[in-house]
């Protein structure tokens, strides 16, 4: 048992334990033969060929593209940090996803599989897709959609997700999706900040077996939206679920039905035109609107999908994430379809019915590529690897990870266990604001190294840099900085240009010399052969389970509770999710804890945002640790929470507490 893991341990045949032996030494892993010689790219020479040639090398992007008219310049950097890409080109998103596949005989190639969580399936070819999808675009615009209005879609994993994002790009309306996950005051707070007057979600869904009531969410959110709303509501739980469609709201079945056979040209749209708002966590309480456009997003993320995930018309793909966040939008839906390739889509849970729900999906689809988060991979390795291996696993070719950092045991657990030695690995560092990766190895020309995400992209410059902006020495760690635009950037902040200058631009650029440096706020290393290993977050948002949460958000949600004075949320070190939330909370003088606080600190923060941001502890403490000026020290409040060693903490204005807090969650734990 070479790593103490537990995981190893399974293997009782000598042989076996050899190999987990050498695996657990082995820190580089170079693609295999038979990956290379069938790869899309597989051309050393094209970081190279993309510095030499930057920005003209994102031709190579857009031309993975139909466009209505040609662009007229790749990049204008006229207004910076404010680019414009493919300036003047038109194009259309669901045409290029769709009706172009169809125009060139694939018809009736399966574009979508939908696996239900209870095990029905449907499957669209990519001349269904089309017919639903234009549908669908009609029946929006008979509701009143018009181009440049924002739809927001809360919907789970069902395929009229999918489809209501086509049909709003066909008709040059901007989606928002909301994660379904996320609360009715997290939907509110986003419909009124994009001023959305359309909604489009459903009856339910199902939970490890349970229906769950979605439409009663989305009432409770629309009853906090200023403005009218007229919404479609999607039948997905049928008799399970008995609802009330309300006097604005249509059913998705009726409309579709009769807007069946519908012919709605794609509209025309500027390479400028915002494809997709996308909300986010960020420093302050008030989520973002990340702003996509048509011809760079699309663009940037067909590219990433052909280049990185290696994609073919031909292979079955599957991505495991949801669509409500940034990965499920480019790496199920745009990235894939424009390819023409069959992208699987799954309703639940992994560990529904059985912990072997996702091998065995991959069995039967024989899926070619898989694509999910580590926090996952952590949860497999847990379960353990008899799992998969009641699975024939031998249609993979090529793995990725994304969301977070990956740990090296578990980096060779998914390698050996789920790619059986025989497929690359890209880990993929980006970000809902990056629209596609931005640095990971190319899986047919990088050795791998795992735990390390690998070098930036051809094209992509990214560095890591310390505080006052210059490079660090290989092996130190620093932040990362991207000093040049790339297509796939988001252009602004919905209504918000200064916080979009404010969050992103301000920290390492040099405004009077016309120098803009991006900011992502992540620290990381850098080593001698330029790969980079990302650290983490280094501003006020944690990363659980791959999802992104503003700390200030949860601690709102906490301070909104009756009889708590002040509260402070850190991440702290967890196994399977990454990071959980950890939240210190001081109740008013009069009050004392107790378990009905703690039940309503809980609640409070499940309907501001979601189950995901449950803390894992909620600690009463009569004070927090600060320095002498009076500043929450956070990090040391993460290293309470993670078990980590408390250092020298006399400098505090009150280090006594800091025991104190430390003994209360052990007597917790
Ligand atoms: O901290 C980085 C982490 O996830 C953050 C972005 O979160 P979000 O916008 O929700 O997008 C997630 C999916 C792209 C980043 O700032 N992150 C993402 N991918 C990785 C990662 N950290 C380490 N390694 C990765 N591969």
């Amino acid at each position: 048992m070479p790593d103490g893991s537990g995981i190893m341990s399974e293997e009782t045949n000598d042989g076996d334990v050899e190999l987990e032996a050498r695996l657990a030494e082995q820190e580089a892993f170079d693609p295999p033969e038979s990956f290379v010689e069938q790869a899309n790219v597989t051309d050393e020479g094209i970081y190279e060929e993309f510095e030499e040639n930057w920005p003209e090398c994102w031709e190579r992007a857009a031309d993975l593209l139909s466009w209505e008219e040609e662009y007229d310049a790749v990049l204008n950097d006229e207004d910076a940090p404010f680019y414009e890409w493919f300036t003047d080109g038109k194009l259309n998103a669901s045409y290029n996803c769709l009706d172009r596949h169809v125009e060139n005989g694939a018809k009736n190639r399966a574009a979508i599989k939908w696996e239900g969580e209870k095990g029905e399936t449907r499957t669209y070819t990519y001349g269904d897709l089309l017919n639903e999808v234009e549908a669908f675009a009609a029946s929006l615009r008979d509701l009143g959609v018009e181009e440049d209005d924002v739809v927001t879609l809360y919907l789970p994993m069902i395929p009229e997700l999918p489809i209501a994002m086509l049909a709003c790009a066909r008709i040059g309306a901007p989606h928002s999706v909301v994660f379904a996950g996320f609360s009715a005051d997290a939907l509110a707070t986003r419909m009124n900040a994009a001023e959305s007057e359309y909604l489009v979600t459903c009856d339910g869904y199902y939970r490890r077996g349970d229906a769950l009531n979605h439409k009663e969410k989305a009432d409770k959110g629309l009853r906090s939206v200023e403005h009218d709303v007229t919404s479609v509501v999607v039948d997905r739980l049928g008799e399970e679920l008995t609802h009330f469609l309300g006097n604005d709201a249509r059913d998705y079945d009726d409309l579709v039905a009769e807007h069946e056979g519908a012919s709605v040209d794609p509209v025309s749209r500027d390479a400028e035109d915002m494809l997709f708002l996308m909300y986010t966590s960020g420093t302050t309480g008030e989520p973002k609107g990340v702003k996509h456009t048509t011809g760079g997003y699309l663009a940037y993320t067909t590219w990433t999908s052909h280049a990185v995930l290696d994609l073919k018309p031909e292979d079955t793909y599957w991505c495991s994430a949801d669509i409500g966040w940034i990965t499920g939008h480019s790496y199920i839906v745009y990235g894939p379809l424009a390819l023409g390739t069959t992208t699987v889509m799954y309703e639940g849970t992994p560990d529904y019915p059985e912990r072997d729900r996702l091998w065995e999906i991959i069995e039967k689809n024989r899926v070619d590529v898989f694509y999910t988060a580590p926090t996952a991979i952590r949860a497999f390795m847990k379960w353990g690897s008899q799992y998969p291996e009641e699975h024939d696993l031998s249609s993979l070719r090529l793995l990725g990870t994304v969301g977070e950092p990956i740990n090296p045991r578990a980096w060779k657990w998914y390698y050996k266990h789920i790619g059986g030695e025989a497929c690359p690995i890209v880990d993929t560092w980006w970000q809902t604001e990056t629209g596609g990766m931005m640095i990971t190895t190319l899986p047919a020309i990088n050795t791998m190294k795992p735990g390390s995400a690998g070098p930036p992209l051809p094209g992509v410059s990214a560095n890591v840099v310390d505080a006052a902006g210059e490079e660090v020495e290989a092996g130190e760690a620093g932040y990362v900085t991207v000093d040049k635009p790339w297509p796939g950037m988001l252009r602004t902040l919905y209504n918000n240009d200064d916080r979009f200058i404010e969050e992103y631009w301000t920290e390492y650029s040099d405004e009077d010399a016309d120098e803009w440096v991006y900011f992502p706020e992540d620290g990381a290393k850098i080593d001698d052969d330029g790969y980079i290993t990302i650290l983490g977050r280094v501003d006020d948002v944690i990363n659980v389970s791959g999802h992104r949460l503003g700390t200030m958000e949860i601690e709102s949600a906490i301070v909104g509770v009756s009889g708590v004075a002040e509260a402070a949320v850190v991440g702290g070190d967890h196994d399977v999710k990454g990071e959980a939330v950890y939240a210190y909370v001081i109740l008013e003088d009069e009050q004392e804890p107790s378990e009905d606080m703690r039940d309503r600190i809980v609640a409070a923060v499940e309907d501001a945002i979601g189950p995901i941001a449950r803390p894992e502890e909620v600690l009463f403490t009569p004070e927090l640790p600060k320095t002498r000026s009076g500043k929450i020290m956070r990090r040391l409040l993460e290293d309470i929470a993670s078990g980590n060693d408390l250092g020298d903490t006399s400098t505090l204005r009150n280090p006594e507490i800091v025991e104190e807090i430390a003994e209360g969650i052990e007597t917790e734990s």
